[in-house]
C-alpha cells in the first residue's frame, strides 16, 4: 500500500509549473499589494513606513537598487517616481552601487527591491547606504527577511509565496508598491501633482481585471511561441516605461528559454541594434499609449524600419491603436491603461511566451540551469 499523494504537485494545484501558477495568480498578487493601502478618505496609508512625513519631506534623491528583474522594476519606479514628486530619482545594479562611491547623504532614500529580501548584492547596498546615514525603504514579498529587518521602512509586496525561479507575479507586485511610494511621497509633499493621485489609484484598482484578461487572451501567445521554438535570438523594443519592459521580456527569454534576447531602448535602434535585424528575427515591440502621441509615432517608425528590414514583428499595443497594424506581423492587444502603469499589463504577454517556449524546448521552467531562487553570494 503506497500513498499516492505528492506535496509538490498539491502545491501546484494542478498546474504543471509553479511559474504557469504563478502567472495566474497576478490578478490577485495586484490586487493583494493595493489591499488595505487606501483610506476611507482616498488617503494612502503605509503601515510599515516608519519614516514619519516630515522626514519625507527632507528626502531630496532617490536611488532606487536592486538585482534582475526587480532592478527593471526600479526603472519603472523612476518613471513614476519623478513625474509625481520631482524628486530626482535613479536606479542602480546594486551590484555596482557600493563600488562608486555614490553621493548619498541623510536627505537621500535609498529603496532597496527584492523579493526574497535575501539578494546578498542588495542587502550589502543597504548596510554601505545606511553606514552613509541615508534612510533606507525596502520593497520586498518576504515577512522578515533580512533585507527589511535591516530597513528603516518597508512596503511589503503581496504576492503571495513565489517558488519558481523567475519572478513574475513577484515583478508586477514591485511595480504596484513602487507606484505607491511614489504616490504617498506625492502625498506627503503635498504637491501640485497630488491632484493625481486619486485618479491613478482608481486606475491601479482597475489593473487585476486587465491583467486577467491578458491571462484570458494567453494562448495567442503559446501559439506564437509554437510558431518560433525554432528562433535562436529574439529582439525586444521598448520606449519609456516600455523599456524595462522590453528588458524583462528579453531577460525571461534568456532565464527560461536559454535563447539569445536582447532589450532596447527603442531610440537606440538605430546606434547598433538594426544591425542585428535579418530576415525572420523576431521583434517584440512594446508601442505607448496613443496618448502619448510623440512616443507613439516614434515607435510606429522604429516598427515600419525594422519591418522593410524582413524582421518578424510581434506588437503590443492598445485596444483601439491601428496605427501599427500594417507593420505587424501579430498584434498583441492591451487594454488601454495609463502610461505610467501600462507595464503591468504589458509584461503579461512576453511571461508567458518565455514559460512556453521553455516548456516547448523541454526545460525545467521553475528551475533554469545554473540560476538560483535568491542570489545569496556577491
Ligand atoms: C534571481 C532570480 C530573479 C530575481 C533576482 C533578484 O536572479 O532568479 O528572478 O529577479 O534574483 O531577486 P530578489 O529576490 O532580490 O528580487
Amino acid at each position: 500500500y503506497t500513498v499516492d499523494w505528492d506535496v509538490t504537485a498539491a502545491e501546484k494545484g494542478g498546474y504543471e509549473w509553479f511559474m504557469a501558477k504563478e502567472i495566474d495568480e497576478q490578478p490577485k498578487a495586484v490586487a493583494d499589494t493595493l489591499l488595505g493601502r487606501v483610506g476611507t478618505d482616498g488617503r494612502l496609508q503605509l503601515d510599515e513606513m516608519r519614516l514619519s512625513d516630515d522626514e519625507l519631506r527632507e528626502i531630496d534623491k532617490i536611488i532606487v537598487i536592486a538585482c534582475g528583474t526587480a532592478s527593471y522594476a526600479g526603472l519603472v519606479a523612476k518613471y513614476a517616481i519623478e513625474h509625481w514628486t520631482r524628486i530626482p530619482c535613479e536606479v542602480e545594479l546594486a551590484s555596482e552601487f557600493r563600488y562608486r562611491d555614490p553621493i548619498i547623504d541623510r536627505s537621500t532614500l535609498v529603496v532597496a527591491i527584492s523579493q526574497s529580501g535575501e539578494t546578498m548584492d542588495t542587502l550589502m547596498a543597504i548596510r554601505y547606504a545606511r553606514q552613509q546615514r541615508a534612510r533606507v525603504l525596502s520593497i520586498c514579498n518576504t515577512n522578515g527577511s533580512t533585507i527589511p529587518r535591516e530597513s528603516d521602512a518597508v512596503i511589503y509586496t503581496h504576492a503571495g509565496p513565489e517558488i519558481a525561479v523567475a519572478s513574475t507575479k513577484g515583478f508586477l507586485s514591485q511595480m504596484v508598491a513602487c507606484y505607491l511610494l511614489g504616490l504617498y511621497l506625492a502625498q506627503v509633499k503635498g504637491a501640485k501633482y497630488g491632484d493625481e493621485i486619486s485618479h491613478v489609484i482608481d486606475e491601479l484598482h482597475a489593473i487585476p481585471a486587465k491583467v486577467q484578461r491578458m491571462l484570458d487572451e494567453g494562448d495567442q501567445v503559446r501559439k506564437l511561441a509554437a510558431d518560433l521554438v525554432d528562433r535562436r535570438s529574439f529582439l525586444f523594443l521598448g520606449r519609456h516605461v516600455g523599456y524595462p519592459v522590453a528588458l524583462e521580456g528579453a531577460l525571461k527569454l534568456k532565464e527560461l528559454a536559454y535563447v539569445h534576447a536582447e532589450g532596447f531602448a527603442a531610440g537606440e535602434l538605430k546606434h547598433g541594434p538594426i544591425a542585428l535585424v535579418e530576415k525572420g528575427l523576431p521583434m517584440f515591440v512594446v508601442v505607448p499609449p496613443r496618448a502619448r502621441d510623440q512616443l507613439q509615432e516614434k515607435i510606429v517608425s522604429n516598427i515600419q524600419e525594422v519591418r522593410a528590414r524582413g524582421a518578424y514583428t510581434i506588437v503590443l499595443v492598445e485596444d483601439g491603436d491601428d496605427s501599427v497594424v500594417p507593420f505587424a506581423d501579430v498584434v498583441i492587444r492591451l487594454p488601454r491603461t495609463p502610461t505610467l502603469l501600462q507595464p503591468l499589463v504589458a509584461t503579461v504577454p512576453l511571461q508567458i511566451f518565455a514559460g512556453e517556449l521553455a516548456e516547448l524546448l523541454g526545460h525545467d521552467v521553475d528551475q533554469p540551469r545554473n540560476l538560483a531562487k535568491s542570489v545569496t553570494v556577491e
